[in-house]
């Protein structure tokens, strides 16, 4: 095996050619893609320049020239083929949601530590600069006490009922999709939550179609959310703390730019950015990391923070009365 690892890419739709073509950008290796059909992994593979195409995930997962399965197909499929690839002994990447619920999270999780393989959740955001800045001057102290995060992800994406968003079978709605990213930033800053609220309004399909949420913490701190899917908002943030607050500019779970500005409106520092490529290679660097220091959890997104994600997600569902098939 090469100093970097090889990488094998399991579903050949949307946010899996996002993934490959920042892997490449940046240095990474790709060995192989896996899908259902062996048309679709040839056409990704012939895309994106890859050596090895398969027509099944089976396949892919038995490569022997492939270390890290990268799992990018809709969430109900995320515990069935994490589990297949770390069954073949291939560290795991999954998108989020990193499940559809916490019980399949936490088996998921449970199969990797066994094994002794590393599993992350691909919250991509967690690992961009800002946010390794944002977390450096809270820690410092710049904003003195935090007392809350306001933050929304609001996007006009397709209403198509077959659409994978409003489709139930595939995990569709908007807190899955779009309302994981502030619960997860919220997980980040504060931790978990000692009170959930939430008020939703469901599709014609039957999944979340918006979401309004409040996190409580036991220190006061509120994290106020909102997540829709078929209306585009701001998708900025604001940390709002005694001494100073910063104003995370759209679309803070990408790689942007923030400032940390005094109460009197004094802007105090203005963090700025370049980063190549849509910004998923921080997410690989930080897997490849953790395999060559021999650990199977970071600081910044353990595993088992993952799975806790997923009962917050779960206490939502469960107050907006959103079942999926199967559950
Ligand atoms: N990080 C981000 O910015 C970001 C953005 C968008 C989506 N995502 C996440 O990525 C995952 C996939 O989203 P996407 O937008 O890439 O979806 P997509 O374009 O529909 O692609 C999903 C792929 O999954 C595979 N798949 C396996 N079983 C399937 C089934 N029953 N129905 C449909 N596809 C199936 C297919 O690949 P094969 O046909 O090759 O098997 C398909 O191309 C979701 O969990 C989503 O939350 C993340």
């Amino acid at each position: 095996m090469s100093d970097r690892l090889r990488w094998g890419i399991l579903g050949t739709g949307f946010i899996s050619g996002a993934m490959t073509s920042d892997l490449l950008l940046t240095g990474h290796t790709v060995t192989a893609v896996g899908s259902r059909s062996q048309e679709a992994a040839d056409a990704f593979a012939a895309e994106h320049g890859i050596a090895t195409a398969h027509p099944s995930y089976q396949a892919l997962v038995a490569d022997p020239d492939v270390d890290v399965i990268y799992v990018g197909t809709p969430h109900p499929f995320h515990a069935e083929n994490a589990t297949l690839a770390l069954e073949a002994g291939k560290h795991v990447l999954i998108e989020k949601a990193f499940t559809i619920n916490e019980r399949e999270a936490a088996a998921v999780v449970e199969l990797a530590t066994a094994r002794g393989l590393v599993v992350l959740e691909a919250m991509w955001t967690r690992w961009m600069p800002h946010m390794v800045r944002i977390r450096e001057l809270i820690a410092a102290g710049a904003l003195g006490e935090v007392r809350a995060l306001l933050v929304d992800h609001d996007q006009k994406l397709p209403t198509n009922p077959e659409h994978r968003l409003q489709n139930p079978q595939l995990g569709g709605g908007a807190l899955l999709d779009l309302g994981i990213y502030p619960i997860s930033f919220a997980w980040d800053l504060f931790g978990a939550p000692s009170s959930v609220y939430a008020l939703s309004s469901p599709t014609p399909t039957g999944v979340d179609g918006n979401d309004a949420i409040i996190l409580g913490y036991p220190g006061g701190e509120k994290a106020v959310i909102h997540t829709v899917l078929d209306a585009a908002g701001p998708n900025a943030a604001v940390i709002v703390g005694t001494e100073a607050r910063i104003e995370i500019e759209p679309v803070w779970y990408t790689p942007t730019a923030f400032s940390l500005i005094a109460p009197d409106g004094t802007v105090f520092e203005r963090f700025v950015q370049d980063v190549p490529g849509r910004g998923m290679q921080f997410q690989a660097a930080e897997l490849e990391r953790l395999v060559a220091a021999g650990q199977l959890a970071g600081t910044v997104l353990p595993p088992a923070q993952s799975v806790q994600i997923m009962g917050t997600l779960d206490e939502i569902r469960r107050q907006i009365g959103l079942r999926y098939p199967g559950e």
